[in-house]
C-alpha cells in the first residue's frame, strides 16, 4: 500500500525533525510536540494497515491502547515532580517489555525456512528487551529509594559468566531451533535475571551511566523488533533512541569519569560506596548574614542540585536572581551534567522558571568562572560539589569531575540537615572554612533571603 508507506515517511520525518529540535532548549518544547505527532501518526498507520491487521485483532489493539492511555494519564497526573525520573525509567522498561513480547511471539512461529540472521535478530531483541525491562525496574526502585544497591565480591564475575551463558544459549538455540521447545523461555528467564544482576550492584554516583545505557538498550531492542516486524518506523525510532542513548551514555561516562566496560559488566572493580567519615566542625549561618553578603557581592553563582527539585525552589532562585540583577549583581547558574536524578534535570527546572539560557553555565565554563565568584549559593546540591572526587583517592567518587566551588571566595550551602547525597558519602566541603551552612528547606530559605535583600539599598 503506497499511501501507507507515504504516511510512514511523513511520520519518520516528523520524528527526526522533533528530535533535531530537542537539541536546543529554545525549540525543545515544540520539538517534543512534533515528535509526539509523528509517533501518534505511526501508531495510527500501524493500526490501520489492513495487511497487518487481517486477524480480527483491531478491537484488542484499540482496547489495549485505551487502557494503557488511561493508566498513563492517571499516573502522569498524580506523579510528583521528584518521582518523574523514576517514572521515565519505568516507561523505558515497558519499551523493553514490548520487544520481549514481540520476540517471544515470533520465535514460536519459526519453522525450517527461517534464516540464521532472522532468528539471531529475534533472539537478540528478546535478550536486550528482557535486560532493559528488569534493569529499568531496578533503576526505578533505586531512584524511588525503594531498592538499595546490592553488591558482593563475586557480582562482577557472576555477571560476566551469566552474559556468556546467555549468548551461548542463544547461539545453541538458533543452530538447533526445534531441539528443545522450552529453550526460548529459558533464554527469556536468563535475560530477565541478567537485567537484575547487571543493574543491582551499580549505584551511587554511577547511576546516570546505567540509566542512559538502559535507554540505549530499549532503543536497540525496539530497532531489532522493528526488523523482525519489518516496520520502518519502529526500526527508525529504535535506531534514534538507541543511538542517542549511546551518545548520552558516553557523555555520562565522561561526566563521571567511568569507563563503559566498567559499567557493562556491573561496576567491575569500582569501589563500594561508604558512609564513613567523621563529621568535622561546620559553621552555620543565618538568613540575614547570607542576605548582607549577597547584597554586597559582585558575582554570584547559583548551583542547583537534586534538593532544588525536591524543594521546587527553581522559581524562588529566579526571583532572587531578578532582585540581585536589579541591584547590579551578576548572577549565573552552574549545572553539573549529573545533577538531579535524570539527564538534563536541572536544565528543565531552570527553563521552567524562565532562567535565560545564557546564564546557565556547564561544568567546564563554570569551573573557569569560580575564581571570580564572590558567593556560590549551593541549592540542594551535594555529590556534584564534593571535593573528595578531586583529592581523596579512597573515595568512591574519586576521579569524577565536579563543580570546583572551592575556587570561589565564599560558599553558602542550603540544605535541611547533614545527610549525605545520592552516593551516600560524606562531603568535606561542608566543613571547609570557606563554607557556611544555612539549614532549612531551600525554597523557604531563598524566599527569606530574597525578601531581606529587597529591603536593602
Ligand atoms: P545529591 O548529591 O543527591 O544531594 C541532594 C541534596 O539535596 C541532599 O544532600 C539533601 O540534603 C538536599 N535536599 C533534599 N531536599 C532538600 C530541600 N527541600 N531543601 C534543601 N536541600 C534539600 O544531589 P546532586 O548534588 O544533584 O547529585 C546528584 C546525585 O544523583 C549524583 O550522585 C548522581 O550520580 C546521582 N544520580 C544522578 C542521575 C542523573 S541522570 N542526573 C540519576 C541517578 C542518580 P538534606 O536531606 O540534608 O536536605
Amino acid at each position: 500500500m503506497i499511501y501507507l508507506e507515504l504516511f510512514y515517511i511523513v511520520s519518520t520525518v516528523l520524528l527526526l525533525l522533533g528530535l533535531r529540535m530537542l537539541s536546543s532548549p529554545s525549540t525543545a518544547r515544540k520539538g517534543n510536540i512534533i515528535a509526539a505527532v509523528g509517533m501518534g501518526l505511526a501508531v495510527l498507520i500501524s493500526i490501520l494497515d489492513p495487511i497487518k491487521n487481517d486477524h480480527g485483532n483491531l478491537l484488542w489493539i484499540l482496547g489495549a491502547i485505551c487502557l494503557g492511555s488511561l493508566i498513563g494519564l492517571l499516573y502522569a497526573k498524580k506523579v510528583k515532580m521528584t518521582d518523574i525520573p523514576g517514572l521515565v525509567s519505568l516507561f523505558n522498561g515497558f519499551g523493553g517489555a514490548c520487544a520481549v513480547f514481540i520476540a517471544i511471539h515470533e520465535v514460536y512461529k519459526f519453522d525450517a525456512t527461517q534464516s540464521l540472521g532472522f532468528m539471531g535478530t529475534t533472539y537478540l531483541a528478546l535478550f536486550v528487551g528482557g535486560v532493559a525491562f528488569t534493569g529499568s525496574l531496578i533503576a526505578y526502585g533505586k531512584l524511588a529509594g525503594k531498592v538499595r544497591d546490592w553488591r558482593n565480591g563475586i557480582s562482577s564475575y557472576f555477571n560476566l559468566f551469566w552474559l556468556v551463558g546467555c549468548i551461548s544459549l542463544i547461539l545453541f538455540q538458533i543452530y538447533n531451533p526445534s531441539l528443545y521447545p522450552f529453550l526460548p523461555l529459558v533464554i527469556l528467564a536468563a535475560s530477565l535475571i541478567y537485567g537484575l544482576s547487571f543493574v543491582w550492584p551499580i549505584g551511587g554516583a554511577d547511576m546516570p551511566v546505567v540509566i542512559a545505557l538502559l535507554n540505549a538498550l530499549t532503543g536497540i531492542a525496539a530497532a531489532l523488533a522493528g526488523i523482525v516486524y519489518d516496520n520502518m518506523v519502529m526500526l527508525l525510532g529504535g535506531i534514534l533512541v538507541g543511538s542517542s542513548g549511546i551518545i548520552l551514555t558516553m557523555i555520562m561516562c565522561r561526566a563521571m569519569n567511568r569507563s563503559l566496560l566498567n559499567v557493562i559488566i556491573g561496576g567491575f572493580g569500582s569501589a563500594v560506596h561508604s558512609i564513613a567519615g567523621e563529621r568535622r566542625n561546620i559553621e552555620k549561618t543565618s538568613i540575614s548574614d547570607v542576605s548582607i553578603n549577597m547584597r554586597y557581592a559582585n558575582n554570584v553563582m547559583i548551583i542547583p542540585g537534586y534538593g532544588m527539585a525536591v524543594a521546587q525552589a527553581q522559581k524562588a532562585c529566579k526571583e532572587l536572581d531578578n532582585t540581585l540583577s536589579n541591584k547590579g549583581i551578576h548572577v549565573n547558574y552552574a549545572v553539573h551534567p549529573v545533577a538531579g536524578r535524570m539527564p538534563g534535570h536541572m536544565n528543565v527546572l531552570l527553563a521552567e522558571a524562565d532562567v535565560p539560557y545564557s546564564k546557565i553555565k556547564d561544568m567546564e565554563e563554570a569551573n573557569a568562572m569560580f575564581s571570580d565568584t564572590d558567593i556560590c549559593l549551593i541549592v540542594g546540591a551535594n555529590d556534584v560539589v564534593n571535593p573528595s572526587a578531586l583529592d581523596d583517592p579512597g573515595s568512591p567518587i574519586f576521579g569524577m569531575p565536579i563543580l570546583e566551588v572551592l575556587k570561589s571566595k565564599n560558599i553558602v550551602v542550603l540544605k535541611r540537615s547533614m545527610s549525605t547525597g545520592y552516593s551516600g558519602i560524606e562531603n568535606p566541603l561542608f566543613s571547609n572554612k570557606k563554607t557556611k551552612m544555612l539549614f532549612g528547606d531551600a525554597k523557604e530559605s531563598i524566599e527569606s533571603i530574597n525578601k531581606e535583600i529587597k529591603t536593602m539599598d
